[in-house]
């Protein structure tokens, strides 16, 4: 035996104390020590020491304040600094025959496993130092034949992980004599490839990552392996549990998808990712000392439901004296939205800001501008980014983000029912989206946390710290040939902050925005498909809930049901609509014709078919009136189709009443437009059969009952003003 394979059995001894005695937890973990190199405290630095303190690793850091002078790692060659800093500090450990180092980067390392594994697969090389393996020879791929070969695994050294005994790494980090810019890889590689020194040393590589996973061209051969109440990557080529893990080159994102999960972010028995690192707590906090929020709201296309989403800004629970809004208004198709509302803003935000269309900025140009406004002040403690395509529907959203203390987080928001949301879980090659393994889980909300990804968009807060530190430059979102969202989360990403998301609440939604039709005077009221939601909320009457619920609905005749169904602008836009068609058919009712001709009924009316909505009232017909048909016919079920579906009006000098009839419909729904006594006198409808009349028709609410033979029936006349009424005969 040599010199040091006489120190490794000592040490081995020295270390797996009581071994023979069947003792096998009993490895000294005292006896180890982590060092890293890190002049930033980065998320990627905090990250590591979360895992670091989760299996309770002694951990130095060197170089933490300094200046790093060690090249750009992530492109070039460099780091030789890491080895002078280490050569400094392994002095100190010169000596010290029972000790074991392990020095690890950290900005893109995890700890996945604990000191007494990590020790019993050291001792088990039984190797004085073991350097980390990959399958690509860098930085000088010319001396990849020097290597010996290997049978199975990575053949190249990494030196983003090594471990070793002290006095063996000491002596190894003496032979440093380098620029700080040089490259250590290429200083231990050359050590490594010389066999006298490679002897000398007792080195040995981590071929098949017992102890140190490089992701870089090994990210097919890692998977997450639910513990108990940890995760672990699991390499599934050598079927080996790695105790570091090492995003090394291009693999950043792919690390920071497994950090969401090693060692114990999310499990199934942790249930929460995340969700109790390093909270801000403002619960106690007094209104005026809570941080001043900059709101940026971007109008960058024409956008659905726009009144609404500026009257949710109103609902926030925060205290407006603290908020500030700057508006980007791209459209002059919203520029009477925010005139409507611009009084409300004004009255509640600390300040208001708008920039319309007439600034002709870039989409990147504003966004640019709104951000600086953060940057710019002091006082800003959160710039919070939102578009106009997004329902937040929370009023506590900004606290809650606030509270998770992140530089950056999203609040995750999607389009209902679907599986299109405001961040991307992977990216492609060339940087697109890429559906990552727990994508869908993350949406539909069966896991929850707080998710590191690598781009998110619409809504996202940023602490304006940040701003005047890591994304001090104002050009942030304008990248040559590359959309703002995506050129703001590379940049992020470029400066080692992590993009967050959050699920840990429902935040709200995504509207879709295609084929938004700014064409029609109430373009809302096409949406029904588009973004139900939406529509159900700004047109389906507050009660109608209800009336699923039995309740709310009168019967005023015999099988003669009355509901409410619209909202006031249901009504309004509806009537807004056709009048502004204005091409009423007076006369005969030539639908009565096709229809079977049961009647010859002259009407003054439009029907959907000639204003475009047809198809908007038959999926109307199918949501809405269609459940309560059933409910209140028992037995019956429609399918809601309806031929002929048609706004009546009626006016005293015009068609002011209209004779006794049968509908030929199965069922008639007929739904006052408008408001009797404000609008008109007279008017309602009389069911001969039962001499009962619906007189004091209500604006908004719908009669609905059965069409042929029974309900022989009559429009009363108005007497004054305008009525409107809409009339669907269904199943006709
Ligand atoms: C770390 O140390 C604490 C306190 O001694 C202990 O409760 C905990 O179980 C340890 N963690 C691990 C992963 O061993
Ligand atoms: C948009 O609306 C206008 C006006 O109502 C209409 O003429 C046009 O056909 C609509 N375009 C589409 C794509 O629906
Ligand atoms: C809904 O019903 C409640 C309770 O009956 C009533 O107070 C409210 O005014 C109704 N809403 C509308 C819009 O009519
Ligand atoms: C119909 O009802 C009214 C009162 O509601 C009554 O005056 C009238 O006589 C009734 N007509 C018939 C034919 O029953």
């Amino acid at each position: 035996m040599d010199g040091s394979r006489v120190a490794a059995a000592a040490l081995l001894t020295a270390l797996v104390l009581g071994a023979a005695s069947g003792d096998r937890g009993a490895v000294n973990a005292d006896n180890l020590l982590v060092i890293t190199a890190a002049t930033e405290q980065t998320e990627g630095y905090e990250r590591f020491l979360r895992t670091a303190r989760y299996f309770n690793y002694t951990i130095q850091t060197l170089g933490l304040g300094e200046e790093w002078r060690g090249g750009d790692v992530a492109r070039t060659v460099g780091g030789g600094q890491k080895v002078r800093w280490l050569k400094e500090e392994m002095a100190k450990y010169a000596s010290r025959d029972d000790f074991v180092i392990m020095f690890v980067d950290s900005y893109d390392v995890l700890l996945a496993g604990g000191p007494v594994e990590l020790l019993r697969k050291f001792v088990a090389f039984g190797s004085q130092v073991v350097f980390s393996a990959e399958s690509f020879c860098w930085p000088e791929w010319s001396l990849a034949e020097s290597y010996p070969p290997v049978s199975t695994g990575k053949r190249f050294l990494n030196s983003g992980g090594f471990i070793g005994f002290a006095p063996a790494i000491h002596r190894i980090v003496q032979l440093w004599k380098y620029k700080d810019d040089d490259d250590d890889q290429l200083f231990y590689t050359r050590i490594y490839l010389d066999p006298g020194l490679r002897e000398k040393f007792g080195l040995a590589l981590d071929h098949k990552s017992k102890i140190f996973q490089n992701l870089n061209g090994a990210i097919d051969e890692v998977v997450l392996k639910f513990e108990r109440n940890r995760a672990r990557v699991r390499n599934v080529a050598y079927d080996t549990l790695p105790v570091v893990i090492h995003g090394n080159g291009p693999t950043k994102l792919q690390l920071n998808y497994l950090g969401n999960y090693v060692p114990n972010a999310w499990t199934y028995e942790t249930g929460c990712g995340g969700c109790d690192q390093g909270l801000l707590d403002l619960s106690g906090t007094p209104e005026e000392e809570l941080p001043h929020v900059l709101v940026g709201v971007f109008i960058e296309q024409p956008t659905p439901f726009l009144p609404q989403f500026l009257q949710r800004l109103l609902d926030w629970e925060y205290p407006y004296s603290r908020l500030h809004l700057f508006i980007h208004n791209h459209e002059v198709f919203h520029e009477p939205h925010i005139q409507e509302a611009w009084e409300q803003l004004r009255g509640a935000f600390a300040s208001v800001k708008v920039v319309g269309p007439e600034e002709e900025l870039s989409q990147g140009e504003a966004r640019d501008m709104a951000m600086d406004n953060c940057r710019q002040d002091p006082e800003c403690g959160y710039y919070l980014s939102l578009d106009a395509d997004v329902a937040l529907t929370n009023p506590g959203t900004l606290r809650a983000l606030i509270r998770q203390n992140r530089k950056i987080i999203a609040p995750m928001v999607s389009r209902p029912g679907k599986l299109w949301s405001n961040f991307w879980g992977a990216l492609s090659p060339e940087g697109y989206y890429a559906r990552a393994e727990d994508y869908v889980e993350l949406v539909q909300g069966k896991r929850v946390g707080v998710w590191n990804v690598p781009y998110i968009s619409q809504a996202y807060l940023v602490r304006g710290k940040t701003l005047r530190s890591e994304l001090h430059d104002r050009s942030v979102f304008t990248l040559e040939d590359t959309d703002p969202d995506m050129a703001f989360c590379k940049n992020v990403r470029e400066r080692g902050i992590f993009l967050h998301i959050t699920n840990l609440e429902d935040f709200g939604r995504l509207l879709s925005t295609a084929g938004y039709n700014t064409s029609r005077l109430h373009p809302d009221f096409w949406q029904i498909t588009e973004n139900p939601l939406d529509w159900q909320e700004k047109y389906i009457h507050e009660n109608y809930s209800r009336v699923l619920d039995g309740d709310v609905v009168e019967q005023p005749c015999p099988d003669v049901y009355w509901f409410p169904i619209f909202t006031e602008a249901a009504c309004d836009e509806l009537v807004g609509e056709v009048e502004h068609y204005g091409i009423w058919s007076g006369g005969r009712h030539e639908d009565a014709r096709l229809a079977g001709g049961y009647e010859n009924v002259p009407t003054d009316d439009i029907h959907m078919s000639q204003v475009g909505l047809e198809r908007t009232w038959l999926r109307f017909l199918g949501e809405y009136i269609a459940p309560v048909t059933e409910k209140l016919y028992p037995g019956y079920y429609t399918k809601a189709q309806a031929l002929l579906n048609f706004v009546v009006r009626y006016r005293p000098e015009r068609q002011s009443a209209l004779r006794p009839h049968h509908d030929s419909s199965t069922f008639t729904i007929n739904i006052a437009l408008n408001s009797k006594g404000k609008d008109y006198e007279g008017g309602g409808c009389r069911f001969l059969r039962y001499n009962c009349s619906v007189e004091a028709p209500r604006k908004g609410w719908t009669l609905m009952h059965p069409g042929r033979l029974t309900h022989f029936h009559e429009g009363l006349p108005t007497t004054r003003g305008t009525r409107y009424i809409m009339v669907s005969f269904v199943d006709p």
